[in-house]
């Protein structure tokens, strides 16, 4: 990391860094607020939030914002990064990872739980920390486990620090496919049918679970997905065509989460809708299509970001069917208690009628993910939309809300 790419030093915001942004006595500049944006981390989606971390530091106006890039590893250190979106990139189809981005000798950043204290410390080994100083409000950028799940929006409760998008409840909901079907179901959004397997259940008495599953097969007929209930980015799941395949497709599921579900092959086109948090109330982006893959088996890690397969925006449907489809995405918005954004991804059935698939509450956010470009179709560009994440957490009070 070169010097020139380090982050500002606090000296050059510590005129005013006991006041928040805009506060600050009318003789001084108010300082910029500081923009902690953190990546890469623990989930199998590390590398693609690397990425999107990149563009985002792009995105931000640094005459409005200082920004922090801190980057979590894959076993889950803390530290500093180079301020340097370029090197954030996939290169020759390989993904960014932490490790080779942050000092292999840097110290850990760490983030007093202190709800008083916004200080972000640099703690060198056997040396005195460094205080970077103050944070304002963190981006952050991770999907999946100890990301996008609840763990870290709970630290940052803790350090009384505003962030960007879903609270703590939102967040798990939308990283469990269990609980996300079964918050749906009571607020009346239809979902396909589904097993649940737990841990307990597979450990002690597989015959029964497996017999379920077979029932349900039976009822809903063959090929079944079978799904990690927390993954992300398809990781861990397998179409399963017979019964001869089910062991290895619950083995491949298990590997990513002890708990698992089945579903039935739900026939149709994939539509997908974002949502954004305004100033007044949550708006639905014109919907888009994930086209069926011909080179993938289905829209699998590789389909969605190696090959950035490309999706119809807006989707080519009726205007009952776009407007159904933006009312359902905000209804998911309100149902897991969602804030900031959300991408709800649906099935439009042969039939004609819509059925929730998921809710990402930290969907792709790449200039060509999806969902800012729905966003940018429906009038809001790729750094109005950064902006106004930013904005929406700044102007959100900490604690409960
Ligand atoms: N029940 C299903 N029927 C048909 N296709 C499915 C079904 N479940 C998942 N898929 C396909 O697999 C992809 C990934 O599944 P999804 O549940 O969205 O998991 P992830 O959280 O990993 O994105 C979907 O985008 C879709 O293409
Ligand atoms: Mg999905």
């Amino acid at each position: 990391m070169s010097s020139e790419n380090l982050p500002q030093s606090p000296e050059s915001t510590a005129g005013a860094a006991q006041s928040p942004a805009g506060s600050g006595r009318s003789s001084e500049r108010p300082r910029k607020p500081r923009v902690a944006v953190v990546f890469g981390g623990r989930s199998s989606e590390h590398g693609i939030s690397v990425v999107t971390a990149g563009a985002v530091m792009s995105a931000l106006d640094r005459s409005t914002y200082d920004v922090l890039p801190i980057g979590i590893t894959k076993d889950g250190r803390w530290a500093l990064t180079a301020d340097d979106p370029a090197r954030m990139a996939i290169t020759d189809r390989r993904v960014p990872d932490v490790d080779e981005l942050a000092e292999p000798a840097g110290g850990a950043v760490t983030l007093s739980v202190d709800p008083g204290n916004r200080d972000v410390v640099v703690g060198e080994p056997g040396s005195v920390p460094t205080v970077l100083g103050e944070v304002d409000v963190v981006f952050p950028m991770l999907h999946g486990p100890y990301g996008e799940d609840g763990t870290l929006q709970g630290l940052l409760e803790l350090s009384g620090v505003p962030y960007v998008g879903a609270g703590v409840l939102a967040s798990a909901i939308g990283q469990d496919k269990e609980y996300m079907k079964r918050v749906f179901t009571s607020f009346g959004l239809p979902v396909g049918p589904y097993e649940v397997v737990r841990p307990r259940e597979w450990e002690s008495d597989r015959p029964a679970a497996r017999k379920r599953i077979m029932e349900f097969a039976a009822e809903h007929g063959w090929p079944l997905f079978v799904k990690p209930a927390r993954g992300g980015s398809s990781m861990g799941i397998t179409k399963v065509e017979d019964a001869a395949g089910l062991d290895e497709a619950i083995e491949e599921a298990r590997r990513h989460d002890p708990k698992f579900l089945v579903e039935s092959l739900l026939r149709g086109r994939e539509i997908e809708c974002g949502v954004l948090e305004f100033e007044d109330g949550p708006r639905a982006s014109v919907p888009a299509e994930i086209p069926p893959v011909t080179s993938h088996d289905f829209y699998d890690f590789e389909a969605k970001y190696i090959d950035s397969a490309a999706g119809l925006v807006p989707a080519p449907l009726t205007e009952e069917q776009t407007a159904e489809v933006r009312r359902l995405a905000v209804d998911a918005f309100e149902a897991a208690s969602c804030e900031g954004l959300v991408r709800a991804d649906f099935f439009l059935a042969e039939d004609g009628t819509f059925v929730i698939n998921e809710i990402n509450t930290m969907p792709g956010f790449t200039p060509i993910s999806m969902y800012p470009r729905m966003w940018q179709e429906s009038g809001v560009s790729y750094p109005e939309l950064v902006d106004r994440l930013i904005q929406a957490a700044l102007n959100r009070s900490t604690g409960l809300r």
